[in-house]
C-alpha cells in the first residue's frame, strides 16, 4: 500500500509540510471525498413512466413546460418559475404564479436522480410531481378537463401525443390526458442534468492519483472540502454523487409562513399525508411498471410527529446558482446558509430530530473557505440547451406504430 502510494504521498496524507499549498488528507478522508462521485451518474430509465427516454416524449414533454395555454388564463407555464436562464429556478424567495406559492422554486437539475418529489416529499415519481402545479390554484390554476381540451384542439399537439402514446387524446380520458402531460414533461426533465465541475476533475484525480491535475483544485476549496467532510459533518446529510441523501431532516429553518404564527409549513409530516391521499402515487393505476418494482413501499409510511418541519435535503450540484436558499427561500447568500449552521438555534431542533446537529461555531476564515470549497460544486458554464425558441418540423402520423427512439442511447 505504502508503496503503491509513494507517488501519490500527499494524496494518502503522508506529509508534505513543505510543499506550499497542499492540504493533506489521510486514507479516511480520501475514500469519503471519492463517494461524491464519480459523475456524471448513468441514466436509467424510469420504469414507472413508459416513456421515459422516448425521443418524441421529450420533444413533445418541452413543448408543454413553455406552453401558457395549459393554464386557462394562458399566462403561466412551468418555465414562468423554472427559468432555464436561472439553472431551471426563479432567483426569487418564493415562487409566484397565480399568487405566491409557500416555497421556494428548487431547480429541476438532476431532477431523474431524486427519490422523493418537493420539498415534503409529496410526490413519489417526477410524473406525478409534475401534475401538481397544473392543477394548484396558485401556480397553472388549470385541471384535467382544459388541458385535455388543449391537446385535442391542437393538430400538432394531438399529432406528437399520438406518435409517443400510440391513441389520440381524443381516444383518452381527460384525466389520463392530464397523467400524459406529466409523463411527458417528466420525459423533458430527465434531459436536465449538470455537467462535471472543479470537483468532480479533483475527486477524479485522487481516484487516478494523478497528482498534477489534482494540484489545480485551489488552496481554499480543499480547505473547505476537509471541513464538509470532517468537522463541519456536513457530508452525513449531503452525501454521494449527488451530496444529497434523498432524505427529510429538520435543521431549524423556520416553518412560519408570511411572519403568521398560525401558518406554519409542516413539511415531510404533511408531505407524507398528501402522498398516501394521492390517486397518482407509484401504488395508484398510472404506475406504468406492471410489476410495481419501482414502487417505494409507501404503504408502511406514516406521518408521525417527528416529521413535522423535516424537508428534503437538497443537492448541492450547482449551490452558487440556486439562491436564496432554504425551503422558504429565506437565506440569501452561502454565507447566510453557514451562519445558520454556525448559530443554530438548537430551540427549533423538535425532540427526536437529528442530534447530529449542533451549533458549528465556524470562524470567518472557515466561512470563507466551505463556501470557496461549494463554489467549485458549480459548472462553469451553462450545459448544452437548444432554448424553448427552438423550431422543429411539423409533426407528421407516417403509421399509427409508437416511435420510441431513445434519446438517451449511446
Ligand atoms: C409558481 C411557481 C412554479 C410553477 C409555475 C411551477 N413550479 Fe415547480 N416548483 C415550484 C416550487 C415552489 C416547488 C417546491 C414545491 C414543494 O415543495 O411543494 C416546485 C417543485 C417542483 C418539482 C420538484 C423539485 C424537487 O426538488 O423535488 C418539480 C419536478 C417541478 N416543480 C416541476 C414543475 C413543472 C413540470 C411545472 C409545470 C407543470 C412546474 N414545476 C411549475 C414552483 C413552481
Ligand atoms: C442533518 C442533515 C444536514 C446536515 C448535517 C447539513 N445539512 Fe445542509 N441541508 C439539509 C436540509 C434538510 C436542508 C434544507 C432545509 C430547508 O429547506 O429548510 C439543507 C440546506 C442546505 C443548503 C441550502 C441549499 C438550497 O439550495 O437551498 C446548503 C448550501 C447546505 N445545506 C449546506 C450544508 C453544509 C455546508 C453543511 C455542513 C456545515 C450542511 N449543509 C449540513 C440537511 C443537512
Amino acid at each position: 500500500m505504502i508503496a503503491a502510494a509513494v507517488g501519490t504521498a500527499w494524496l494518502t496524507g503522508v506529509t508534505q509540510a513543505d510543499e506550499p499549498g497542499v492540504i493533506e488528507f489521510d486514507e479516511g478522508e480520501r475514500s469519503r471525498i471519492l463517494s461524491h462521485g464519480p459523475w456524471p451518474l448513468p441514466w436509467t430509465p424510469d420504469r414507472s413512466n413508459r416513456v421515459s427516454g422516448n425521443v418524441h416524449a421529450i420533444d413533445l414533454g418541452e413543448r408543454l413546460f413553455f406552453d401558457e395555454k395549459l393554464s386557462p388564463k394562458g399566462n403561466v407555464s412551468c418555465g414562468s418559475c423554472h427559468i432555464a436562464e436561472y439553472n431551471w429556478t426563479d432567483g426569487v424567495k418564493r415562487g409566484v404564479g397565480q399568487a405566491m406559492v409557500d416555497r421556494n422554486t428548487p431547480t429541476l437539475m438532476n431532477m431523474r436522480h431524486h427519490r422523493w418529489f418537493a420539498l415534503d416529499g409529496a410526490a413519489d415519481s417526477l410524473w406525478s410531481q409534475s401534475m401538481r402545479p397544473i392543477v394548484d390554484p396558485r401556480e397553472l390554476a388549470s385541471n384535467a378537463a382544459h388541458v385535455a381540451k388543449h391537446l385535442r384542439q391542437d393538430a400538432d399537439l394531438s399529432c406528437r401525443y399520438e406518435k409517443t402514446f400510440g391513441a389520440s387524446p381524443a381516444a383518452h380520458s381527460d384525466e389520463a390526458v392530464l397523467v400524459g402531460v406529466g409523463k411527458l414533461m417528466a420525459a423533458f426533465q430527465e434531459t436536465l442534468t449538470t455537467d462535471v465541475t472543479p470537483f468532480d476533475m479533483f475527486r477524479d484525480a485522487l481516484a487516478r492519483g494523478d497528482q498534477a491535475a489534482a494540484a489545480l483544485y485551489p488552496r481554499e476549496a480543499r480547505r473547505g472540502l476537509k471541513i464538509f467532510i470532517g468537522k463541519g459533518n456536513c457530508s452525513t446529510c449531503h452525501t454521494g454523487p449527488m451530496f444529497s441523501n434523498g432524505e427529510f431532516h429538520n435543521i431549524g429553518v423556520s416553518q412560519v409562513i408570511d411572519g403568521d404564527a398560525k401558518k406554519v409549513d409542516g413539511g415531510r409530516r404533511d408531505g407524507i399525508r398528501k402522498l398516501m391521499a394521492s390517486k397518482f402515487n407509484l401504488l395508484g393505476p398510472y404506475n406504468d411498471d406492471t410489476n410495481r418494482a419501482s414502487a417505494v413501499q409507501i404503504s408502511h409510511l406514516k406521518p408521525e410527529q417527528r416529521h413535522f418541519g423535516e424537508f428534503k435535503t437538497p443537492s448541492l450540484r450547482n449551490v452558487g446558482y440556486t439562491g436564496p436558499y432554504m425551503h422558504n427561500g429565506e437565506l440569501h447568500t452561502l454565507e447566510h446558509v453557514l451562519n445558520h449552521y454556525t448559530e443554530l438555534d438548537v430551540k427549533r431542533l423538535h425532540a427526536g430530530g437529528p442530534s447530529m446537529l449542533k451549533p458549528l461555531r465556524l470562524t470567518n476564515a472557515e466561512t470563507a473557505d466551505l463556501v470557496a470549497f461549494l463554489q467549485t460544486l458549480n459548472m462553469d458554464r451553462a450545459p448544452p440547451w437548444r432554448g424553448k425558441e427552438y423550431a422543429i418540423p411539423p409533426c407528421v402520423l407516417k403509421d399509427k406504430t409508437v416511435e420510441s427512439e431513445n434519446y438517451f442511447a449511446p
